[in-house]
C-alpha cells in the first residue's frame, strides 16, 4: 500500500503533464480546422516549452468508438477535411514531353455516386478557329498505383445537371491533344483527332511583354471556365459559387511541382484571374459574386473570341486575348451539383458543425460589407420573418395568420418580406437580423445559409406529401432550431400556373425538383432539354405550382414553438408562459 501511495504521488505530476499535452493536441486539432495562419501558429510556441517531441498524440481511443463515427462523415463533407481530401487525390495527366500541363483533383462525397473533380491546365491557348482553349497535352496512361489512389482517368470526369461540370466544360471549351494510339472512349468527344500544329505554335515568351504601354491593364493570366445551371435560383447559384470558391481553396493549399512546390494558386493571382462564361444565360442577380475569386468582370467566351479576331493593338481586350492565346492557365471548377450541401436532401443528416459553410457565409457577407446587428435581449423583440412568396406556393390567408400571430402576446416583431424584391445584400441583412425564419418550402429558405450560427430558428411549411430534408439539414449544420408542419396544397389561378411552367429550367426550380431532373436526365449530354425538365416536374406532382393552406391553430403552434425556442437564446431570458 505504501508503495502504491508513493507511486501515486509521483504519478500525479506525470499524469497532469500528459493531460496538458492531450489538451494542447486537442486544441491544436480544433484550431487546425480553421484556415487562420495566426491560430495555427500558436500551438508550436506553446508546446515548445513543454516537450521536445512535437509529434501530436492521438485522442483516447474511446473517442473513436462507432457511436461517434457519424461525425466523420460530417467532417469529410463540411470541414476542411473535404478540401484536404481533394488536395490528397491529385493526378497530373500529360506526358512529360507535353508543353501544357493538366492536373485534376478528385473526391468521393457519396458512396453511390461517381467521384467529383476539378482541374487546372497550364500553357493553354485560345484558338479563334476552333473557338476553344487548346492544351498541348498528350494524355498519359495512369499508373496502377495512381488508379489505386483514386486518380480518375480523364474520360471519367463527371457531368452534372443542366449540362454543367468538368466533363461538359471540357467537351465544349477545351481541346486536349491526345497521344495517337490511345483508344477513344465515350466521353472524349471533345478531344480532337489531331490538333492542327499551327494552333499550338507558342511564341517565345521572353520578349512578349516588352514594349507594352504601361497604361494597359496586364492581361489576365488565369481563366475560370464556367457553365452555369441557371442564373436566378438562389440555391443553385450559391452552390455553384460555393463550389468554385472551394476549388480555389484547394488550389491555394496544394503544391504545384511545376512551380517548385509553390501553391497552384496564390491569393494575389485573383487579380489576374477572369471568369469566362460558356453558357448563354442572363447575368442574373448573383453575377457580381463571380468576382469574389476572380477580380475582373466576367466575360462571355463569345466576347473573348470576337476580340481575338480583332487585331487592334490599342485595344486592352485584344491585348488580353493575345496573352490568352499564348500561355494561359485554365481552371475547370467543381460543379455546383457536386457541392456537399446537395447530398442526401431526402435523408436526415446528423451534422451540426460546418466550417466550410461558416466561412462561405462570412465571405459572402464580407464581399457585400453586410454587418451583423448587435446581440439582442431584454425588451427588444424577437424578429420573426415570413418569406412572402409572390408567385407559387404562397401561404394562403397569410395576412390573417400573421394578424393572429401578432395577438398571441409573444415577445416578437413580425415582418413579411418579399426577398425577390430586395437586392441580394439587403436579403443578407434581413437574414442576419432574423431570429425566426418562416417559409413555405422553396428557394427563399436558401437564406437559412446566412442566418447567425446557433442564434435562430427555422419554420418550414411543406406541402402535404413532400418530405424533403434539405433545409432541415442546413438548419442543423448551423445549429439552428428547426420546426416543420405540412399543409394542404390548394389550386392557384390557372394563368399563374401556366406562366410558371413555361419558365426556363433552373429559373424557379427548387432543390428537390431539380434533383429529380438530374436523376431523370443523368447520362444525357443534352440535359438542357426544357420539355424533359417540365415533364419531370409534372410527373413529380403539381405541388410546385400550388398554394399551401394550413389551419390557423397549427400555424400558430409551430411559430410559437420556434419563438419560445428563442426565449433563452442571445440575451433574452423569458419564461415560456410569461
Ligand atoms: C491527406 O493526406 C495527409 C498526409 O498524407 C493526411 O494526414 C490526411 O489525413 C489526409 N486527409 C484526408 C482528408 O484524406
Ligand atoms: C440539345 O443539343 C442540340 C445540339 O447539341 C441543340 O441544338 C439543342 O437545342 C439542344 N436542346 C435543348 C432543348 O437545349
Ligand atoms: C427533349 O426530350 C424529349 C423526351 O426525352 C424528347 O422527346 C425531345 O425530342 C427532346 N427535345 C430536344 C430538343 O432535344
Amino acid at each position: 500500500m505504501l508503495v502504491t501511495t508513493h507511486l501515486h504521488r509521483r504519478l500525479v505530476p506525470v499524469l497532469a503533464s500528459v493531460l496538458i499535452v492531450f489538451s494542447l493536441t486537442f486544441l491544436y486539432r480544433a484550431y487546425h480546422l480553421y484556415p487562420s495562419d495566426k491560430l495555427s501558429q500558436w500551438p508550436h510556441a506553446a508546446a515548445s516549452g513543454l516537450s521536445p517531441t512535437t509529434e501530436p498524440l492521438d485522442e483516447p481511443s474511446d473517442y473513436r468508438a462507432p457511436a461517434h463515427r457519424s461525425e466523420d462523415t460530417c467532417a469529410t463533407r463540411f470541414s476542411t477535411a473535404y478540401l484536404e481530401g481533394l488536395r490528397n487525390r491529385t493526378g497530373s495527366y500529360c506526358t512529360p514531353g507535353s508543353r501544357s500541363s493538366l492536373t485534376c483533383f478528385h473526391t468521393k462525397a457519396r458512396d453511390d455516386e461517381p467521384d467529383d473533380s476539378f482541374c487546372i491546365g497550364r500553357g493553354a491557348v485560345l484558338d479563334p478557329a476552333t473557338r476553344k482553349f487548346h492544351l498541348d497535352c498528350a494524355l498519359r496512361k495512369l499508373e496502377p498505383e495512381e488508379v489505386e489512389q483514386g486518380i480518375l482517368p480523364f474520360n471519367r470526369l463527371r457531368g452534372y445537371m443542366y449540362d454543367t461540370g468538368p466533363r461538359n466544360v471540357f467537351r465544349d471549351a477545351v481541346i486536349v491533344r491526345q497521344e495517337t494510339g490511345l483508344a477513344r472512349r465515350s466521353g472524349e468527344t471533345a478531344v480532337s483527332e489531331a490538333l492542327d500544329a499551327e494552333h499550338m505554335h507558342l511564341p517565345a515568351s521572353s520578349d512578349s511583354s516588352d514594349g507594352a504601354p504601361s497604361s494597359v491593364l496586364p492581361p489576365p493570366k488565369t481563366y475560370l471556365l464556367l457553365k452555369r445551371e441557371g442564373e436566378t435560383n438562389p440555391w443553385h447559384c450559391l452552390m455553384e459559387i460555393f463550389s468554385t470558391y472551394m476549388t480555389f481553396d484547394v488550389l491555394r493549399m496544394s503544391r504545384d511541382p511545376s512551380r517548385g512546390g509553390a501553391p497552384f494558386f496564390a491569393t494575389d493571382e485573383a487579380d489576374d484571374t477572369q471568369v469566362v462564361i460558356l453558357d448563354s444565360r442572363e447575368d442574373g442577380p448573383f453575377f457580381d459574386l463571380w468576382t469574389l475569386f476572380a477580380r475582373r468582370r466576367p466575360v462571355r467566351l463569345a466576347h473573348l473570341l470576337s476580340r481575338a479576331g480583332n487585331n487592334n493593338a490599342d485595344d486592352d481586350d485584344a491585348a488580353a486575348v493575345d496573352a490568352v492565346r499564348r500561355d494561359a492557365n485554365i481552371i475547370v471548377p467543381l460543379a455546383g451539383g457536386s457541392n456537399p450541401l446537395w447530398r442526401e436532401e431526402w435523408h436526415v443528416q446528423p451534422c451540426h458543425a460546418a466550417p466550410l459553410v461558416d466561412v462561405f457565409s462570412s465571405r459572402i457577407r464580407g464581399f457585400y460589407g453586410v454587418e451583423d446587428p448587435p446581440v439582442r435581449g431584454g425588451e427588444e423583440p424577437i424578429v420573426v420573418t415570413l418569406i412572402d412568396r409572390r408567385e407559387t406556393r404562397r401561404l394562403k390567408d397569410q395576412a390573417a395568420l400573421l394578424a393572429a400571430l401578432g395577438k398571441r402576446g409573444l415577445h416578437i416583431r413580425v415582418q413579411a418580406v418579399d426577398f425577390a424584391a430586395l437586392s441580394f445584400p439587403d436579403q443578407l441583412r434581413v437574414a442576419r437580423e432574423t431570429d425566426v425564419l418562416v417559409g413555405v418550402h422553396g428557394a427563399g429558405l436558401t437564406h437559412v445559409l446566412f442566418m447567425r450560427r446557433g442564434a435562430g430558428a427555422v419554420v418550414e411549411i411543406q406541402p402535404d406529401g413532400l418530405d424533403q430534408k434539405g433545409y432541415r439539414n442546413v438548419a442543423n449544420l448551423l445549429d439552428l432550431g428547426y420546426f416543420r408542419i405540412h399543409g394542404a396544397g390548394v389550386s392557384m389561378p390557372v394563368d399563374e400556373a401556366d406562366k410558371d411552367t413555361e419558365e426556363e429550367p433552373g429559373k424557379e426550380r427548387e432543390m428537390d425538383s431539380l434533383k429529380g431532373v438530374e436523376t431523370e436526365t443523368q447520362g444525357r449530354d443534352n440535359s438542357t432539354n426544357t420539355s424533359t425538365a417540365t415533364g419531370v416536374l409534372k410527373k413529380r406532382g403539381d405541388w410546385h405550382f400550388m398554394d399551401v393552406q394550413v389551419d390557423e391553430a397549427r400555424f400558430l403552434d409551430v411559430v410559437e414553438t420556434a419563438v419560445k425556442f428563442m426565449y433563452n437564446k442571445a440575451l433574452w431570458s423569458y419564461d415560456v408562459n410569461g
